[in-house]
């Protein structure tokens, strides 16, 4: 079964194919960083217009790499993500299945982000805990199997991406933050600063990122503005964001008696927490390959594989769900209402 996958819930077009026989057989992604930059953000309006120019082109081209005309069924991003940017997906996605007369199927994000291990060739098999960390969420989760999750701990206010985005902006760092406060990073020195660890010294496997933050605004406007206190202060917040994603897994993994770990999500994307997870922990350590940190549509067209072989599919009427919890997916399997909403 080859599956075409499309992913534009936010500032990545991509799209790909899966081959439940012989793996991912084509790729392709247009980053709309350039487009973004000069505004320090993601402006929603412009990206909707550009994942309309963008979509069929990169649909095409993934066809082309496979050398397929007609997929077998099609996956596209239906939530959470920004409402006009998912409405381009899965308008595209949906009309083309209806075209080819193939099954459409509309997968949820971050599941697709939870299953992007799955990619690699060294993967881990279920059961497994995975930490899930991107610019929108912050959560543990046992996965039992394809559809069976439970939430372990989640961010009760900041994502650990959007810590990092936030620092890395009042650092005067360009967009995306992330990537560029940890190149910073490597340039710091240890035993200059030392930043809070949130919510570790109680039980419980929740996050809270909010209180880094604001560690981080006082310590940028306490502090000289030269490049290397910038690397210290990068340093730092990196160090404690890092004890503390650790702290949590140790938990996670302690309270659940599972001995694999998936790391998930743009920042598994960060060197420092795959290396740290990896020395520090007594588990298996799996993350996705670098290209399927970051969104990317081979996710989306491995767990739409994957829902698509169940016999799921959608309806002509296209539903888009930019508010869309991960715990929904679970609730939904208890209610066993089908997991559509
Ligand atoms: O999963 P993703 O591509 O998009 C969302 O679904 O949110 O994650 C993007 C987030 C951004 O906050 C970005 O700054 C962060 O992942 N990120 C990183 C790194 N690469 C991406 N954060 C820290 N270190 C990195 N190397
Ligand atoms: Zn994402």
């Amino acid at each position: 079964m080859k599956i075409l996958g499309i992913e534009t819930s936010c500032d990545e077009t991509s799209t790909a194919i899966y081959d439940t026989e012989r793996g991912l057989l084509s790729h392709c992604v247009y980053s709309q960083i350039k487009t973004h930059a000069p505004f320090g953000g993601v402006v929603p309006e412009l990206a909707s217009r550009d994942h309309v120019r963008k979509t069929l082109p990169l649909v095409k081209q993934a066809l082309i790499q496979a050398g397929i005309t007609v997929p077998d069924g099609v996956a596209y991003t239906k939530g959470p993500g920004l409402i006009g940017a998912l409405m381009v997906g899965a308008s595209i996605g949906r009309a083309l299945g209806y075209a080819w007369n193939i099954p459409a199927l509309g997968v949820h994000h971050m599941e697709a982000h939870l299953m992007a291990a799955m990619l690699d060739e060294r993967k881990p098999t279920f059961p497994f805990v995975t930490l899930l960390v991107s610019g929108g969420h912050t959560l543990l989760i046992e996965v039992k199997g394809l559809g069976d999750y439970k939430i372990l701990g989640e961010s009760l206010d900041d994502a650990v991406g959007e810590a990092f985005d936030k620092t890395a902006k009042l650092l005067g760092l360009p967009y995306p933050g992330g990537p560029h406060l940890a190149k910073l990073a490597e340039k710091g020195r240890a035993g200059y600063f030392y930043f809070p660890r949130p919510m570790t010294d109680r039980p419980g496997l929740d996050f809270s990122f909010s209180g880094i933050k604001t560690f981080a605004v006082n310590c940028i406007r306490e502090n000289k503005q030269d490049e290397q206190t910038k690397a210290n202060i990068s340093y730092a917040f990196e160090e404690a964001v890092v004890d503390t994603l650790l702290i949590k897994v140790k938990r996670a993994l302690k309270q659940t008696g599972l001995k694999q770990i998936v790391m998930a999500g743009g920042v598994s994307a960060n060197k420092r927490l795959r290396e740290t997870l990896k020395e520090k922990l007594e588990a298996e350590v799996f993350y996705p390959p670098f290209e399927f940190c970051t969104d990317n549509g081979a996710m989306v067209a491995y767990l739409g594989a994957m829902r698509l072989q169940r016999g799921e599919k959608d309806h002509l009427e296209i539903k888009v769900h930019p508010r869309w919890g991960m715990e929904d997916l679970y609730r939904s399997r208890i209610s066993s209402q089908g997991w559509h909403k």
